[in-house]
């Protein structure tokens, strides 16, 4: 059974994993540098660039000597080669490159947004193609048709801020700290989600996307107002893209009635109640739900290795030109969203 070591170096996560084709997660190792960053209230480039120079062979060590295996023993290596942070993803795909030139294994060049669309099939063994994915994380909002390995359909996008990045950014001008989304969501429990009247952008309309840096201007109105609690302001706005996640998310199940499952991934997957909404969609809509364990829903190594598992086993290698990229569409025949700037 093919065994794929995968390293990811995107953002702010450095990570190994070593994942069989038959969903065997032999080691998973991962170095965060949220303290190197807590400063700065957001991710630095140039730091995280430098960290992961530091930690990606010894997690790559680490995590074969977890596994018991060596590098002979492994079938190919997969590296995030983009989209993100490119001096993260320089560092994670060329450690990818010598390694697998060293041991003479194929590489495959992993699209980050790839390893987040097919996690939950590491997961879930019974999650065929095609089904329906939110894939919200700190840099991306978008639903997606997942018809097939390296074959994706953009329903939607957003047309302004990520939906992981209003939450760091709410939680930046609340004063909860850095990584925003945990901070936010423990915030929201002890708020009352009703407390402070914010608007839901593009809720309800027929245009497809998301939008959410009105809703981030409106945290910001509330705050300087003095009249709420951080916790109010917090649990309403999770509250609001809990309400536009719902909204647009049941658009496009609505027009695409043959789609039998949602599958919801990245980072603010991770978060309970948006979670919890989507599994009442799902139930609503009559089509089965899906999310990848919360680990695996951030960023990690294991979904790179597992998407790298999945392209090897189709035959789909790399050569050492492999270029890194920062930006690297999943659908590139999407058209640009009306005011997106980067994010498409
Ligand atoms: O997928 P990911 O780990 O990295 C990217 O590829 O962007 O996603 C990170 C994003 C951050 O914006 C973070 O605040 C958000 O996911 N996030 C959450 C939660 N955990 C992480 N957002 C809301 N609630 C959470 N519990
Ligand atoms: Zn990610």
């Amino acid at each position: 059974m093919a065994l794929i070591l995968g390293i990811e170096s995107s953002c702010d996560e450095t990570a190994a994993a070593l994942v069989t084709h038959d969903r065997r997660i032999l080691a998973h190792r991962l170095a965060g540098q949220e303290a190197a960053h807590r400063p700065f209230g957001g991710v630095v480039p140039e730091i995280a660039a430098r960290a992961h120079v530091e930690m990606a062979m010894p997690l790559v060590e680490a995590a074969l000597a977890d596994a018991g295996v060596t590098l002979a023993d492994v079938d190919a290596i997969a590296a995030t080669a983009g989209p993100g942070l490119i001096g993260g993803v320089m560092v994670g795909l060329m450690t990818g490159k010598a390694l697998a030139h060293a041991a003479g294994k194929p590489l495959i060049a992993v699209n980050h947004l790839e390893g987040h669309a097919l996690s939950p099939r590491l997961a879930d063994p019974d999650l065929a193609f095609p089904y329906m994915l939110l894939l919200a994380s700190g840099g991306h909002c978008q639903l997606l048709l997942v018809r097939g390995v390296g074959d994706y359909a953009r329903l939607a996008t957003t047309i302004d801020d990520a939906a992981g990045e209003a939450f760091d950014k709410t939680a930046k001008l609340l004063g909860l700290g850095f990584p925003g989304g945990p901070a936010v969501e423990a915030a929201a429990r002890m708020g009352d989600p009703k407390a402070v009247p914010l608007p839901r952008p593009l809720l309800g309309t027929n245009e497809p996307h998301f939008s959410f840096a009105g809703l981030k201007s409106a945290v910001l109105r509330a705050r300087d107002s003095g009249r709420y609690r951080a916790e109010d302001i917090a649990a309403s706005f999770q509250q609001a893209v809990v309400d536009c996640l719902i909204d647009r998310t049941r658009r496009q199940l609505e027009s695409h009635p043959h789609i039998t499952a949602l599958v919801v991934a990245g980072g603010v997957a991770a978060n309970g109640p948006i979670r919890a909404a989507l599994a009442e969609l799902a139930g609503r809509q009559g089509v089965a739900f899906a999310a990848p364990p919360l680990w695996l829903c951030t960023d990690n190594g294991a979904m790179i290795a597992w998407a790298g598992a999945e392209r090897f086993a189709l035959g789909l290698t790399d050569d050492m030109a492999a270029p890194a990229r920062a930006r690297w569409p999943l659908d590139p025949t999407a058209e640009k969203a009306r005011g997106a700037g980067v994010k498409a």
